[in-house]
């Protein structure tokens, strides 16, 4: 086994100039299959809510929905960093329910948490308390209801210059990266050149320290595509081949044969 990537290890690919990749996974398996692949980083995104559990968008997951997942991930990984996703209503409240809520995704087997927003309060008391934090800027699932829709976030200067401003502050919290969100690759292109450490884009354009990008999408398994994702596989459409070639071998009786039998 090569050695396991701690969240100082994705800080330093940043300053090695080498692309950070990164990818969700939401159990075992998945996150197994992204470990063998050699991917640096997976995280257990809130977005099992849609992705995996048929709920309408991230809002509706809960810090026992994350603790669960991330614990089912985490035991399939040997080398890849886990980051828990801190779940809406689990550290908005205050800075103690924000430590409580990450603890809980550490002892549940993460080695990381990222949350959402400009928090840079909660940031700095979780890497006081020896968690690793990555912040999630721009298109921030959580806040979906205020922005109404996943919209392109930082259009206009003022919009990208708070950003700019927020991510120093998660940076000057202690925060060791920053996922950028649905914003104009120009813009993160500055943000990354402004800050030290490293960014993560999904939807952010090619100027990023890395890319992370959601399990469904990266295998085509979804029944929706996306301008921001790249499908590297039909995978809605091998499976359902294969289901079906299944379900017409037993009903033809082809399946089981002598040979699957004792
Ligand atoms: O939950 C998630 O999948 C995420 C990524 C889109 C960054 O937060």
């Amino acid at each position: 086994m090569s050695e396991r990537i701690t969240a100082p290890r994705i800080f330093q690919l940043k300053q090695d100039r080498t692309k950070i990749v990164c990818a969700t996974a939401y159990d075992a398996l998945e996150a197994s299959l992204l470990d063998e692949a050699g991917v640096d980083l997976i995280l257990v995104g809130d977005s099992v809510a849609s992705v995996k559990l048929g709920l309408a968008n991230t809002v509706f997951a809960t810090l026992e929905m994350m603790v669960h997942h991330t614990a089912a991930a985490a035991r399939g990984v040997e080398r890849a960093l886990v980051v828990g996703d801190l779940p809406f209503g689990s550290y908005q409240s205050s800075v103690s329910q924000c430590v409580d809520s990450a603890s809980k995704l550490m002892q549940a087997g993460a080695r990381a948490v990222k949350l959402e927003g400009d928090f840079p309060d909660r940031v700095a008391a979780l890497t006081h308390a020896g968690i690793p934090t990555m912040g999630h800027l721009g298109m921030t699932p959580q806040s979906v209801n205020k922005f109404g829709g996943h919209r392109v976030q930082a259009k206009d200067a003022d919009g990208a210059a708070s950003l700019l401003a927020s991510a120093l502050e998660l940076q000057q919290a202690g925060a060791f990266a920053i996922v950028l969100e649905l914003v104009p690759s120009e813009v993160a292109r500055s943000v990354t050149e402004a800050l030290s450490i490293p960014t993560i884009g999904i939807g952010a354009g090619p100027y990023c320290s890395g890319e992370v990008q959601v399990w469904s999408d990266l295998l085509g398994l979804g029944t929706r595509t996306y301008k921001h994702a790249k499908p590297y596989l039909s995978g809605r459409e091998l499976i359902l081949g294969a289901l079906r070639q299944y379900a017409a071998e037993v009903r033809e009786g082809k399946f089981p044969s002598e040979d699957n039998s004792f």
